[in-house]
């Protein structure tokens, strides 16, 4: 039984200029222990995915389920199967950090929860915040308290979405030190971030969405490996030969081009000396998710990598 199965998941918005399909067929399965990866630009349907997983959106078309527990016809068990951290911030700015924790530990029936809660605060840098009120707070603390309130019950299925966006290093450090710790102990990790690097330390397979549909999604390690295992990067005022061009990504006067291998690399720098393209600053680097992404997002991934899956090992 997978911890999270999406199947054929469809939301169309309303909008003013008539119905907008945020999510276009999305279908994957995410097995128990995994640490997932969901990348994908602003607007791509990320927290819209995780909306509908959570239960607080509608799919118009397609099923979810948590633990085997459909979101809709078994709402309650799924959702209790769920830690979400959404990305926005909502607090009560009444309450201290405890009494948060408390209350929400009472929403989902726990009690005499205390010791658990303790160890969170602990885990997440925030022992000493404990009787602080919540507006008291700054944003990267108010934001550890939202991890903290996703975890009071335990739940086997961790849900990120976009949680660094915006914090400090030192914020981000303790977060995953203290995800990766829970994802060793059991339970499922999936995370939606814009900082690519992130993920690919973190993260054992990646889907990347865009425009609503999964256009990849592989073993972090195959991402990388399609994606050529080297880049270069140089800079030059002249036209790359057509051959290149369709293979290289250019920004202003810096030019990136993937290459599979040494031999590759060797051919490229051949085209150029050819093409009497006079390069500048050149170096050449291991391609990493970033370069994968882009050229996913742009189309330009040498060989393009089919939307596939895998089963997870
Ligand atoms: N409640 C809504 N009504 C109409 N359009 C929405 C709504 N929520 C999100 N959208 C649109 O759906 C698309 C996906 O948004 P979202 O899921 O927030 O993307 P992401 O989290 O990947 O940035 C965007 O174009 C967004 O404007
Ligand atoms: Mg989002």
């Amino acid at each position: 039984m997978p911890a999270i199965s999406f199947q054929g998941v469809t939301k169309v918005y309303q909008g003013g200029q008539g119905p907008f399909r945020a999510l276009d067929g999305v279908s994957f399965d995410i097995a128990e222990g995994e640490f997932f990866g969901l990348l994908g630009p602003n607007g791509a349907g990320k927290t819209t995915l995780i909306s509908i997983l959570a239960g607080l959106a509608r799919a118009t078309e397609g099923r979810v389920t948590v633990m085997g527990h459909d979101v809709v016809s078994d709402f309650a068990q799924a959702r209790h199967a769920l830690g979400i951290v959404p990305q926005e911030l909502v607090f009560d700015p009444f309450f201290s950090v405890r009494e948060t924790l408390r209350i929400q530990s009472g929403y989902f029936g726990v009690r005499h929860n205390d010791d658990w809660i303790d160890e969170v605060l602990a885990g997440l840098g925030l022992a000493d915040k404990a009787n602080a009120n919540m507006r008291q707070l700054s944003g990267g603390m108010k934001r550890r308290v939202l991890v903290a309130q996703a975890l009071v019950h335990r739940p086997p299925v961790i849900v990120l979405d976009e949680p660094t966006a915006g914090v400090d290093v030192e914020l981000r450090q303790t977060l995953w030190q203290f995800v990766a710790r829970l994802n060793q102990q059991g339970h499922t990790v999936l995370l939606t971030t814009h900082y690519l690097e992130e993920a690919e330390a973190l993260c054992g397979r990646i889907a990347m969405l865009k425009r609503g549909q999964i256009v990849a999604l592989d073993r972090t390690s195959n991402l990388l490996h399609a994606a050529g295992g080297s880049m270069l990067r140089f800079k030059t005022d002249d036209a790359l030969p057509p051959a290149l061009q369709a293979r290289a990504r250019v920004t202003g006067r810096i030019a990136q081009v993937s290459a599979r291998d040494a031999a590759d690399v060797e051919a490229v720098l051949a085209q150029l000396r050819a093409a009497g393209v006079r390069v500048e600053d050149l170096e050449i680097g291991r391609a990493d998710l970033e370069d994968v992404f882009l050229a996913i997002m742009q189309g330009t991934a040498t060989p393009a990598p089919a939307p596939r899956q895998e089963v997870p090992a």
